[in-house]
């Protein structure tokens, strides 16, 4: 069974506060989605490999340390996702990012795939797939299923708030999928939104309606 990591680091949840207060508006809205995004990014790239490399310093020779192992590509879910993405990149600009567009039917709660773009050597890559929302976990489990089809292997998925509905799914059908949050809430209610939650992301964060 995969790991759930709940990022409980006072900025964190200080600027998930303000995420979720209904008189955020679009533009700090925004702004605080992707300060948190960049947040988390440093805590999920805590288990990174290194290797040692020597530098040559301006007094002398260091022993010094470099990123090693896969390199990284991420995967936002449309159209919400890419709220986060530009955060992550902040901290890992040289990775490559692919695009898989889901959206929720509103009536069967069902994601509807309409569109994959991704970097052609993702078997190679470590992918942390992005979206601010784990709701039934529909959306995260078939864009992990899509890049999955596609040979990608190593799959991590990082999300700001989840129900404990969404996390439970996504685990059954990806048990090797570790998942990164920055909030685990109480539940889903009856239109499958997340309770207390957000709201809904893409409209908050894109000012649609
Ligand atoms: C939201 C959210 C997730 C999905 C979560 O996207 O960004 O992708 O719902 O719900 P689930 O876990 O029940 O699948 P939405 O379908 O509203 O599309 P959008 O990102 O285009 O707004
Ligand atoms: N999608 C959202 O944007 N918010 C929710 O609470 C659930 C799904």
């Amino acid at each position: 069974m995969s790991n759930v990591f709940v990022f409980d680091h006072p900025l964190i949840q200080h600027k998930l506060t303000y995420i979720r207060d209904k008189n955020t508006g679009t533009k700090e809205f925004r702004e605080l989605v992707d300060e948190v995004a960049m947040l988390m990014a440093f805590e999920i790239t805590r288990d990174l490999p290194t290797s040692d490399v020597e530098v040559e310093t301006p007094v002398t020779t260091s022993k010094s340390k470099v990123l090693a192992g896969k390199k990284l590509g991420l995967v936002p879910i449309l159209r919400a996702g890419l709220g986060m993405v530009d955060g992550v990149r902040k901290l890992i600009p040289a990775a490559k990012v692919g695009h898989v567009g889901l959206y929720r039917d509103p009536e069967t709660l069902k994601p509807v795939e309409y569109y994959v773009k991704l970097p052609n050597d993702i078997k190679e890559r470590e992918l942390i797939v992005i979206d601010p929302m784990l709701a039934t976990g529909g959306s995260a489990i078939d864009a992990i299923g899509a890049l999955k089809k596609r040979g990608a292997k190593n799959i991590r998925l990082m999300c700001l708030v989840a129900a404990p509905e969404g996390v439970k799914a996504v685990q059954e059908v990806h048990p090797d999928v570790d998942i990164y949050l920055a909030a685990l809430d109480e539940r889903l209610d009856d239109h499958g939104y997340i309770v207390p939650g957000l709201g809904d992301a893409g409209d908050r964060l894109f000012g649609t309606k």
